[in-house]
């Protein structure tokens, strides 16, 4: 992998964990109850800015690293299994995103659930996949 390549996967990756986690912690520990129902801490909407425009570019990097990286490496049992679980919860979090934005009532609720949990949850896959690598 070219070291621009692994930057941008790195930086991006970081950063798009962080705008999700960031909001995550904003969501459920600063949302100000008031007598006319929950305030969402106004940096929410911030991270929420941040996190749509970082995840256009880790949709991008994610077919670059389909077609490249992953094809490449198929044959070797070496980091597969931590690689499939970075790709697969990368194409869960693609789709659930989506819906995040086209779908509204109980479908909502699932994709909303399941992007917070996969999405939290996917730092684990990304830290197996470089314990594997390191030097
Ligand atoms: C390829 C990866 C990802 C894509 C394509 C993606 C896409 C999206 C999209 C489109 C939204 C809706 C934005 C909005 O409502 O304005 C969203 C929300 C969110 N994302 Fe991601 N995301 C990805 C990875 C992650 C990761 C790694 C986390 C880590 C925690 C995360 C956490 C969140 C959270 C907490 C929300 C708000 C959920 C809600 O409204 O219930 N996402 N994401
Ligand atoms: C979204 C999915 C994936 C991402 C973001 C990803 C990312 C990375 C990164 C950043 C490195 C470190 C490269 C370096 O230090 O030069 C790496 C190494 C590695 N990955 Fe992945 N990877 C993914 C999927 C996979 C899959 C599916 C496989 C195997 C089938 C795989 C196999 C490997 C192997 C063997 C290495 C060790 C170093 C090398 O051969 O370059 N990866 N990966």
């Amino acid at each position: 992998m070219s070291p621009a390549l692994r930057a941008a996967i790195l930086t991006l990756g970081a950063l798009l964990w962080l705008s999700g986690a960031v909001w995550l912690v904003l969501h459920f520990a600063f949302t100000q109850q008031t007598p006319w129902g929950p305030l969402p801490n106004p940096w929410g909407a911030v991270l929420m800015r941040m996190h749509g425009v970082l995840a256009v570019g880790g949709v991008f990097l994610l077919g670059w690293i389909v077609g490249g990286h992953t094809i490449e490496r198929w044959g070797s049992a070496r980091n597969r299994l931590s690689g499939l679980a970075l790709a697969g919860s990368a194409a869960l979090l693609v789709a659930s995103g989506y819906a995040l934005y086209y779908t509204t009532g109980a479908v909502h609720e699932v994709a909303s659930r399941t992007h917070e949990w996969l999405g939290a949850a996917s730092l684990l896959a990304a830290l197996a996949h470089w314990w594997r690598n390191r030097p």
